[in-house]
């Protein structure tokens, strides 16, 4: 028997978990948990780039852009190549879609398509690669609607209601990935050492007593008055409260994982100045929907300011929308004032 230290707390793989996670769903074949499998090892394949980026000649950009306009990283590119190669041959899956390609991908025709859909962000905060901030992978998995051959762009166009699993991989001072299938969030470590993610935040609850706001207060003359009277309130300028800190870096996915572990609020709102982007930056598909599938789970809330993100029916693939997400007060707090003043 061991000597009651910390040794004999139990060491839970990914694989492990998700396999006990399919327990809950009695319809589970097999195939959702070796569909998560290789989203986890994705993203080990793109730690692997993450953490020698300045070493591996992938570093910088491409020539090209992408659907969105923006300028595509070298490491975009190798993101979303590792989740399409790692998904298109396995059967699983009757279509994917990802923010780096204007229309669904299709499972190419000499393989079988499966029942799920797999859409994602392969890499967010590419802005940030270069100067070694946390980036990430953000991911969605439905059920495919069509009854079976090739899959279509309505599988892909599905409420976040519909959600089967939401999850996110993040590459910072540790390799983490995070996901929900509807029974809590779990958060899990990379050990490099024996290349096995292992479960090191079991059951995720986000903080009650929020520590932070996060939000790019340089488009602050591109705001409503209802988020502007927000901002001012977070800040404790009309006294109605202390002053939250403010943590923005700029990388959806580090400020959305700090606040879900600390506590706190991350929005980015409609833009009224810049013409391209009226319903804000972020993509519902493959970042506000997951992320606010994660939150929901986690005891938080994701509004685009006037709703719930989960019950928006999406129109079109890389459609964007407003967003607040996090604490479930501040969230509500911030569609208050966007109705009472916009
Ligand atoms: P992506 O790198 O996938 O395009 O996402 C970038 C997003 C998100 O990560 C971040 O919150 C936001 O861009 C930052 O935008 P601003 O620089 O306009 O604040
Ligand atoms: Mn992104
Ligand atoms: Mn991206």
């Amino acid at each position: 028997m061991l000597d009651g230290n910390e040794d004999y707390i139990q060491i839970t793989t990914i694989e492990r978990h998700i396999l006990e996670e399919q327990s809950s769903h009695p319809e589970a074949t097999g195939v959702l948990t070796s569909l998560l499998y290789d989203i986890a090892l994705a993203g080990k394949v793109i730690a692997s780039k993450t953490t020698r980026a300045g070493l591996a000649e992938i570093l910088g950009r491409t020539e090209e852009t992408n659907v969105q306009g923006e300028v595509v990283q070298k490491l975009d590119r190798f993101a979303d190549l590792t989740l399409y190669r790692l998904n298109y041959h396995t059967g699983r899956l009757a279509v994917m879609a990802s923010e780096e390609h204007a229309d669904i991908l299709p499972i190419p025709p000499e393989y079988r398509t499966g029942k799920y859909v797999l859409l994602f962000d392969p890499l967010d905060g590419s802005s940030n690669i270069d100067f070694n901030i946390p980036v990430g992978t953000i991911f969605a998995v439905y059920r495919r609607i069509s009854e079976d051959g090739p899959g279509t762009l309505e599988d892909c166009l599905q409420p976040g209601r519909n959600l089967v699993v939401a999850g996110y991989l993040i590459y910072g001072s540790s390799t983490m990935f995070v996901y929900t299938t509807g029974h809590g969030v779990h958060g899990f470590t990379l050990d490099p050492s024996v290349g096995e993610f292992l479960l090191s935040h079991p059951h995720i609850r986000t903080s009650e007593e929020p520590a932070y706001f996060s939000a790019n207060l340089g488009n602050r003359t591109c705001w409503s008055e209802g988020v502007n009277k927000f901002t001012d309130y977070l800040l404790g300028l009309d006294s109605q409260r202390e002053a939250l800190n403010l943590r923005y870096i700029g990388s959806l996915m580090a400020d959305f994982h700090r606040n879900l572990l600390s506590g706190g609020i991350f929005y980015y709102p409609a833009d009224r100045k810049d013409p391209t982007k009226p319903r804000g930056k972020l993509r519902l598909l493959y970042e506000a929907s997951p992320l606010a599938f994660i939150i929901e789970q986690a005891g938080g809330y994701g509004s685009d300011g006037e709703q719930n993100i989960l019950d928006i029916h999406p129109e079109s693939l890389h459609q964007r929308t407003p967003l607040f997400i996090g604490n479930r007060e501040l969230v509500e707090k911030a569609e208050d004032f966007l109705k009472r003043y916009d």
